[in-house]
């Protein structure tokens, strides 16, 4: 099957094959060979300037994130969440969750990010300390301007916590001239390892200021990954075959060169968005924002996701849905993994083949829904008109018996007025004449 989903990717067999290592005790020196060597390639791959510190965990690229947030402030310091998709939302919801006081700007989804309020909230809000940014907005193919709201937090004193989850391996990015503080990523994306092992890439200065934060979580609390993995060791058991897989990518990933790999996957990027493009699909956002390794394409009209999914899964590949507000609107096509130029264009083939079927099951599917409408609309009308004739019928159901009851009354009163007459001629009293 063909990945084209942003994660879990496809990756190579040499990556696959490292999972069957032997078995090792986390203890024991081998692994701890292990972690040194997996933490000397990233900072390789990443951060070669040698002043980040990295931290590794085991855990999906959230964990990664949550354990960022939840250690890089102080109390009563405050974290700007720049929000403009999912994985930004994902941020604010971890930092009010850890009751951390977060301030958030949200944007729109489909526009590029905007300085001004950003330098707002810097200059009226002394507390805030970090600013946090989603390099690239999986769930849009956004790729934010870090460089940018970097160099406006560092004029501002403050500095980025960058969520890099689906970037690192993909864009370009320097993490000194980019004022990064923090920065999480996982094994399972770009870096084409397996997911489950996230890592965290922290300015030195910070960890060491980090190391005297009141802790937040126990799982999740980077000083304690920092203290434990400078002597060698790792605080709790990390999955350990997936450790092995994620340093064989690293192998890779040096092999290639990152600023090669960036260069392939546009590459791929390019020939699906060339193709889509002769094809008449519309691209959810403008090109000045595209990412390299993520595109997001407008569902054509009276085409559905679930049917564009289905058959091009028949025929070997995955493609992805959109995310909460955009889950009905746009499907999305990742080109991240351990993918050829082959791969990609056997999926162009695969889309453009299958497309005619994918609308004329998007047609059948409008007509039924069309025709369970109408039909739902007739059978509310119907209700309608016979739910307004009982009421009418029970309206009139109860005028009547008004009328009866008021006439039964008259009558009762009327009678009861004649035994009256006849008592009081009875008891002698004066018979009251009206009229002449
Ligand atoms: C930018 C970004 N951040 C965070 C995550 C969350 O990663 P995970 O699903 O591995 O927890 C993702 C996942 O796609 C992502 O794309």
């Amino acid at each position: 099957m063909i990945l084209l989903n942003p994660g879990p990717v496809n990756v190579s067999d040499r990556v696959r094959q490292a999972l069957l290592k032997p078995d090792i005790c986390h203890r024991e020196s081998e692994f701890n060979d292990l972690i040194e060597d997996i933490r000397d390639k990233l900072v390789r791959a990443f951060a070669p300037g040698g002043n980040f510190v990295p931290i590794l965990l085991t855990g999906s690229g959230t964990a990664a994130v949550e354990a960022a947030v939840t250690s890089c402030l102080p109390p009563g310091r405050r974290i700007l969440v720049i929000k403009n998709g999912v994985y930004s939302q994902r941020i604010s919801a971890i930092a009010n969750a850890h009751k951390m006081q977060n301030m958030d700007i949200s944007f729109e989804w489909d526009q590029r990010v905007e300085n001004e309020p950003i330098e707002v909230a810097l200059r009226q809000n002394k507390a805030i300390q970090v600013v946090a940014v989603v390099h690239h907005e999986t769930s849009t193919g956004m790729l934010n301007p870090v460089k940018e709201i970097g160099a406006i937090a560092k004029k501002a004193g403050r500095f980025l916590l960058v969520d890099s989850v689906s970037s690192l391996g993909g864009e370009e990015i320097d993490f000194n001239s980019y004022n990064v503080g923090l920065i999480a990523g996982s094994s399972g994306k770009c870096i084409q390892g397996f997911p489950g092992v996230g890592f965290v890439l922290v300015r030195r200065d910070l960890m060491e200021q980090m190391v005297t934060y009141e802790q937040r979580s126990v799982y999740l609390h980077l000083p304690t990954y920092y203290k434990q993995q400078e002597e060698g060791a790792i605080p709790f058991t990390p999955a350990v075959q997936l450790y092995y897989a994620f340093d064989e990518a690293l192998n890779e990933l040096l092999e290639e060169g990152v600023t090669n790999r960036i260069a392939r996957y546009r590459k791929l990027a390019r020939l699906i968005r060339n193709r889509m493009r002769a094809i008449r699909m519309k691209f959810y956002l403008r090109e000045p924002l595209w990412s390299s390794t993520l595109t997001a394409f407008t569902l054509p009209e009276g085409v559905f996701y679930d049917h564009l999914h289905d058959l091009l899964r028949e025929r070997g590949y995955v493609i992805y849905a959109g995310q909460a507000q955009l889950a009905e609107s746009i499907f999305r096509v990742a080109n991240m993994g351990a993918l050829t130029e082959v791969n990609i264009t056997g999926f162009l083939d695969a889309f453009e083949e299958m497309l005619p079927e994918a609308q004329k099951l998007g047609e059948e599917r409008v007509k039924e829904m069309e025709r369970l409408t109408g039909e739902r609309k007739e059978k509310e009308e119907r209700e309608k008109a016979e739910a307004e004739a009982a009421k009418k019928a029970e309206e009139e159901a109860a005028r009547l018996a008004k009328e009866k009851a008021l006439a039964e009354a008259e009558a009762k009163a009327s009678g009861k007025e004649k035994d009256a007459d006849k008592l009081s001629i009875a008891e002698g009293k004066p018979e009251v004449k009206t009229g002449a």
